[in-house]
Order: C-alpha cells, then sequence, then structure tokens
C-alpha cells in the first residue's frame, strides 16, 4: 500500500466538515443523501427511486446489511424528519483498490424499498459528456455532512456545500507526487475549500449532472493537495450495467405469477 494519497489520520485541520462551505437547505441538493454504514459515516446520491450511488470504500469496516442505513431529505445530522431505508443489497465495483490504494472506489446501494422522491429527495442525472472535465470550468459543487472533528461530533450546521475547481490528473499527480489512475480526477479549493472526513461517498454535481464521488486526499484544504473523486463519465457503463443486473435479480426473485 505504498503511496497512498495522504496520512489521512494526520489531518492538520480538525475542523473537519466540508471545509470553507456554506450551510444549504436540502431542498437545494435533494439528490444528496446520508449512509450510515457501522460505525462509518458517508454520503451518497439518489440516481433513481431504488438506487444510490455511493464510494466502495464506505464498506471497507462493515459489508452486513443489516448494519446500514440511507437517511433521505434530512438537513441535520439528528434530524427525525428524514425518510430512513434499509439496504437490499449492494455493488462494490470489482476493481477497486486493484491497481493502486483507492481505484474504482465507486458502489451502488439498493434499498429494500423504493425511495419516496419529493422536494427534498431528487434524482441526479448520471453525467452524459466530458465536457466539465476542463480547468475553467465554474459550476463543480460538492455537498456534505463531514464531521466537525475528526472521530467528534458531525457537522452542526447541517448539510453543508462549496465549490471547488478541475485539476488535471498529470497536475495532481505532480502535486501529490504518486501516480493516479484515469477512473480518478481532482478538485482544489485554493487551500481553503474542501470536502473531508464524512462527505465521503456524497457526489460531485455539476449543473443536473453527477460527475464524481468523493474518495479521498491528504488532509483536508491543505495547499496545493487537491482531493480525489471517482470518475463517473469513465464509470457510466459499469452503472448502468449494474443496474439492469440487479433489475434482472429482482425479477427472479418475485417471478410473475
Ligand atoms: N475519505 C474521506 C471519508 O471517508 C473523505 C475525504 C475527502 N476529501 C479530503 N480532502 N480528505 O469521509
Amino acid at each position: 500500500m505504498a503511496n497512498v494519497v495522504g496520512k489521512r489520520n494526520k489531518s492538520v485541520n480538525f475542523d473537519n466538515r466540508i471545509v470553507g462551505g456554506e450551510p444549504v437547505p436540502v431542498e437545494m441538493f435533494p439528490a444528496s443523501v446520508k449512509f450510515y454504514n457501522f460505525g462509518a459515516f458517508c454520503s451518497g446520491t439518489i440516481i433513481n427511486s431504488w438506487c444510490v450511488l455511493t464510494a466502495a470504500h464506505c464498506f471497507d469496516n462493515n459489508k452486513e446489511v443489516y448494519d446500514m442505513m440511507i437517511e433521505v431529505g434530512a438537513r441535520y445530522t439528528h434530524d427525525s424528519g428524514g425518510d430512513v431505508y434499509e439496504v437490499l443489497k449492494y455493488v462494490i465495483h470489482e476493481d477497486y483498490n486493484k491497481t493502486i490504494p483507492f481505484s474504482c472506489d465507486i458502489a451502488l446501494i439498493f434499498p429494500t424499498r423504493l425511495m419516496k422522491l419529493g422536494n427534498k429527495s431528487k434524482k441526479a442525472l448520471i453525467v452524459n459528456t466530458n465536457k466539465w472535465m476542463n480547468v475553467t470550468e465554474k459550476n463543480i459543487i460538492v455537498t456534505g455532512w463531514g464531521w466537525t472533528r475528526y472521530g467528534g461530533p458531525i457537522s452542526k450546521p447541517g448539510l453543508m456545500k462549496t465549490y471547488l475547481r478541475f485539476v488535471s490528473l498529470k497536475d495532481c499527480e505532480e502535486m501529490h507526487n504518486i501516480r493516479l489512475t484515469p477512473d480518478m480526477f481532482c478538485l482544489y479549493g485554493e487551500g481553503t475549500r474542501d470536502t473531508c472526513k464524512g462527505d465521503s461517498g456524497g457526489g460531485v454535481l455539476w449543473n443536473d449532472f453527477v460527475i464524481g464521488v468523493v474518495s479521498h486526499g491528504d488532509g483536508c484544504a491543505r495547499k496545493n493537495k487537491p482531493s480525489v473523486y471517482a470518475n463517473v463519465w469513465y464509470f457510466r457503463q459499469w452503472i448502468k450495467t449494474q443496474m439492469e443486473h440487479f433489475v434482472e435479480k429482482v425479477c427472479d426473485m418475485f417471478p410473475p405469477d
């Protein structure tokens, strides 16, 4: 496991929620959901009423579906207003962690029942172009409920958002002095804005599209240390295939009379 981006626990920034962001109501980001996995706190993005996109590493601690929960439409971490869903099945990318640590850091979660969509819960669209992948793009937004302090209380202001700028893989590799893979991309907030611990699995949004999944970084909002994301454009076929497989399996489980 040489060359990991970051000694992740030695974060220099102990104010560990989305760094440099602002609180937002869930109605503004209705595709963002919380994903609790037995001690691991992650986020996710609604893809449709039966599927949530998240990061593969959110399953590192636990693989048992009975200890997982998705919460939709709740602004604050201790809200009771959200809709809670149990998990029927999940699929982690088969090449997760294979070539380098955190490669293919992407997964899908299927709840036990359909998620109710409304003004606090909407689906994001899977990006259908790679036009956002350029350094002049200004519309790249990340959201999350990340923790306020490492291992400490979760974000009091609830859901937060900030904007970040695209950094090419080559520049990102140079800044971290490691090799990255084409299934990843990097975002930077000038050392003042960033995602952080607890934001993992959450979506990177570009207009109505989800373009990335929060994966990892070297601390949070450190100077010249862009954070790393799974590239949804790269995984679009994988996502489609997995959703088709799931539908086929469910139809096998409940055959028509
Ligand atoms: N890996 C972290 C998590 O599990 C997210 C890291 C995101 N970004 C960063 N700059 N550290 O919540």
